[in-house]
């Protein structure tokens, strides 16, 4: 099958690593944006050359950002191209379109490498709904955050020292920003919900605390109590049939599987009906392990396999986490308080100190 990927960025070389390995594709074209004499011949400029050519029966769309990924992943499908994407802002932002696109076209699109780099959490999750019913979901999603937490706790690091490596080894988002305002996070569970539940999760009602403003006092406390900080994305379906989902720091024994997973790891579980819990673990960013979860994609849809084609969504629906009760850890500037509250509560607090400038950190404590 001859492909053509959409960037060259660090995913894109990963995924041309793995697909190198395997020799079933070819890489015929590139999309590029800036001079790859590395490229050759196969470096384009257009968008336009790779959907106008009939050869190509799949884009990989690892470029990142919501605009003008979008644009292309429409015209890919458009002209009948399978797709594969690695970009969870774009896909969970526009995920109910590009499926509907996508079976309006008899194409697949697949997107694995959206949330947990390059562990096989999307793509089991899809096969566990189909035989239980999904109750709950939730893990360590971003590499970057979890790096950084890891060396804060472990190497007695600063925040911005570890930040800083995890941008130059190619974890960290464009703008990291994304990574520790959890923004990164909430795209990846946001996936997360419409795979197992076939609905949209509004964005604006799920929310998402960061760990921007973590100190290493923050991260002593928690020390001298046997607790480990993690930022974890969390969903579940209540009692009354809605889905509660949130993101935010929460604390773990030191035993705890989360506790031990090191550097970008992650480590993301599923509770179904039938199976028990699940847990799928291993590197969560980077340029080899992303790189092959796009492969894995690719090969899956040139071999004619597509476990993503039975994703589906049925409706868009507000997150409900007015009845999650947490016991929270919550430090504004230099006051630490703890506090029993409700996700829903405790996020509306923490946005409005955030508002004024305010220094906040807030942790759940793992019940
Ligand atoms: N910035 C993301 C992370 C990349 O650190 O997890 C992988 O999605």
């Amino acid at each position: 099958m001859k492909i053509a990927l959409l960037g060259w960025g660090t995913v894109a070389k990963g995924a041309a690593d793995a697909l190198e390995f395997n020799k079933d594709t070819e890489i015929v074209k590139v999309l590029v944006r800036k001079e790859k004499p590395e490229l050759g011949s196969r470096a384009v400029w257009s968008i336009d050359e790779i959907v106008n050519d009939p050869e190509i029966d799949l884009v990989a769309e690892v470029m990142g950002g919501e605009e003008p990924a979008l644009t292309y992943v429409k015209a890919a499908l458009s002209a009948g191209k399978h797709v594969v994407t690695a970009n969870k802002l774009m896909f969970s932002l526009h995920y109910e379109e590009l499926l509907a696109l996508a079976r309006e076209k008899g194409v697949s699109i697949a997107f694995s490498a959206t949330a947990g780099g390059g562990i096989p959490w999307l793509i089991n999750l899809q096969r566990m709904k189909r035989a239980g019913a999904i109750e709950s979901l939730g893990g360590i999603m971003n590499g970057t955050t979890n790096f950084i937490l890891d060396a804060m706790t472990n190497e007695f690091s600063e925040f911005e020292d570890v930040l800083a490596i995890a941008q130059q080894l190619g974890y960290a988002e464009a703008d990291p920003t994304a990574d520790i305002d959890a923004l990164d996070v909430k795209a990846k569970l946001a996936l997360s919900c419409d795979c197992a539940w076939d609905v949209m999760i509004d964005p604006a009602s799920l929310p998402a605390m960061g760990i921007r403003y973590i100190t290493s006092e923050d991260i002593e406390a928690f020390r001298s109590i046997g607790m480990t900080c993690k930022l974890m994305g969390r969903a579940e379906r209540t009692e009354k049939g809605e889905i509660a989902a949130y993101v935010e720091p929460m604390l773990f024994p030191k035993d705890a599987p989360e506790a031990g997973v090191p550097g970008a790891g992650n480590i993301i579980s599923a509770v179904s009906s039938t199976a028990g819990k699940m847990s799928f673990s291993g590197g969560g960013a980077g340029r080899g392990c992303t790189g092959a979860a796009v492969a894995g994609d690719v090969l899956d849809i040139a071999e004619g396999i597509s476990v993503f084609d039975s994703a589906c969504c049925n409706a868009r629906v507000a997150a409900s986490n007015e009845n999650i009760i947490h016991r929270y850890y919550l430090r504004i500037d230099d006051a630490v308080e703890m506090k029993e509250t409700s996700v829903a509560e405790m996020n509306r607090s923490v946005q409005a100190a955030l508002a004024q400038g305010r220094r906040v950190f807030a942790a759940s404590f793992v019940e």
